[in-house]
């Protein structure tokens, strides 16, 4: 009855202190997860109807510097092809997305130098030229405050950057020494004061997570109001030092995407592709836990594989449009739109 009456507080107040966040985590059943969905999904229908939005997400490197001890694309694996996409590949994919009716394109990739500010901010100026219609979402990791700066003042709206966890010493656990989590709380905060439209998230069930460590993510999220929140299952990858661990709760994942929801009624909220890969209809199940974006893959068919962040990533052989009219389909079967729209957070 506990777990009932602190889903029905955050649904009337959006925000609970740590510690019934802690209870909520460690009693919570799967009627209680049914519970959490319903009255997340009347908020996600409060503010935007049946619309789902679409983010067009290039992956335009998977050469990176870091060696994050979760990822397919470290730096320490020596196993896979490295590829980075030339301007015009990523201006082709651009014009492939915006055909297909994509209005916000999503730049993701590895830490790497070869993208300077100079080179970042002629691709984003060249994408805010022709595309002056669209959002221009980045997720090239940690960057100084005066590179994110440069970037925004070239066009870019939006930064994506998981937190990863809000417990500095669970982050220690997950990351190698070079890279702090005071470093990249600085780095969420730069990006805020700069203007950016910004977005937090973490892996759910990561080596080493505990309930006290998503209690303080909530916290962190509660107090931090991004206005983007990517969060997925962590998927073990087999060459990293986390091959062996098993990967995060498909149904944990559901229900942290309903208390979000819940959290921040607004809130941009992707069902990511790795709900899609721990199961078949995780992506349909992640908008009926209170989801509304998708981000369908544009890179191109050939590097998708290596842009293999965990193992038996989907999507890695479609071609763009199938992977709208993929995604278009299935959102129809929940009775969802998918919409052309910037899908700006409410409010901007
Ligand atoms: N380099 C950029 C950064 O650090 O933000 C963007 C790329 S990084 C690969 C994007 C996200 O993928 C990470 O923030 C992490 O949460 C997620 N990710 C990496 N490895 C994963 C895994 N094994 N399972 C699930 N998600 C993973
Ligand atoms: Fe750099 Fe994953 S370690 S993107």
């Amino acid at each position: 009855m506990k777990v009932r009456s602190l889903i029905d507080q955050l649904d009337a107040d959006h925000n609970l202190n740590r510690s019934d966040y802690e209870l909520l985590l460690k009693e919570w059943d799967s009627s209680d997860a049914a519970y959490a969905a319903a009255k997340a999904v009347i908020w996600r229908q409060s503010y935007f109807s049946n619309k789902i939005y679409v983010r067009g997400l290039i992956e335009f490197t998977n050469i990176c510097r870091n060696d994050c001890y979760y990822c397919g694309i470290r730096k320490g694996n020596q196993e896979i092809v490295r590829y980075r996409l030339t301007e015009e590949q990523i201006m082709s994919c651009c014009r492939e997305g915006y055909e297909l009716g994509f209005r916000t394109f999503v730049l993701q990739g590895g830490e790497d130098a070869w993208f300077s500010d100079e080179r970042m901010c002629g691709i984003v100026s060249a994408i805010r030229r022709k595309y002056p219609d669209c959002a221009i979402t980045l997720s090239t990791g940690e960057r100084s405050r005066e590179s994110y700066q440069r970037l925004f003042d070239a066009g870019a709206d939006r930064y994506l950057l998981r937190h990863e966890t809000a417990d500095a010493e669970h982050y220690k656990k997950l990351h190698p020494p070079a890279l702090s989590w005071e470093h990249r709380m600085q780095c969420l905060q730069d990006l805020r004061e700069i203007g950016y439209q910004v977005g937090c998230g973490f892996m759910v069930g990561s080596p080493y997570q505990k309930p006290e460590h998503l209690a303080e993510d909530l916290c962190f999220i509660q107090e931090f109001r991004p206005e983007m929140c990517g969060i997925g299952p962590f998927i073990p990858h087999h060459q990293t030092p986390f091959a062996q661990e098993p990967a995060g709760s498909y149904e944990l994942t559901l229900f942290l995407l309903s208390i979000l929801r819940l959290i921040k009624p607004d809130l941009l909220l992707p069902s990511t592709t790795a709900l899609g890969t721990i199961n078949p209809r995780g992506r349909e199940m992640g908008i009926l836990a209170g989801a509304n974006v998708v981000m369908p893959n544009l890179s191109p068919t050939e590097v998708r594989k290596q842009y293999e962040l965990y193992d038996n990533k989907i999507c890695t052989g479609d071609e763009s449009a199938q992977c709208r009219d993929c995604l278009e389909t299935r959102m129809e079967s929940i009775g969802c739109e998918v919409v052309t729209d910037r899908g700006d957070a409410p409010g901007r």
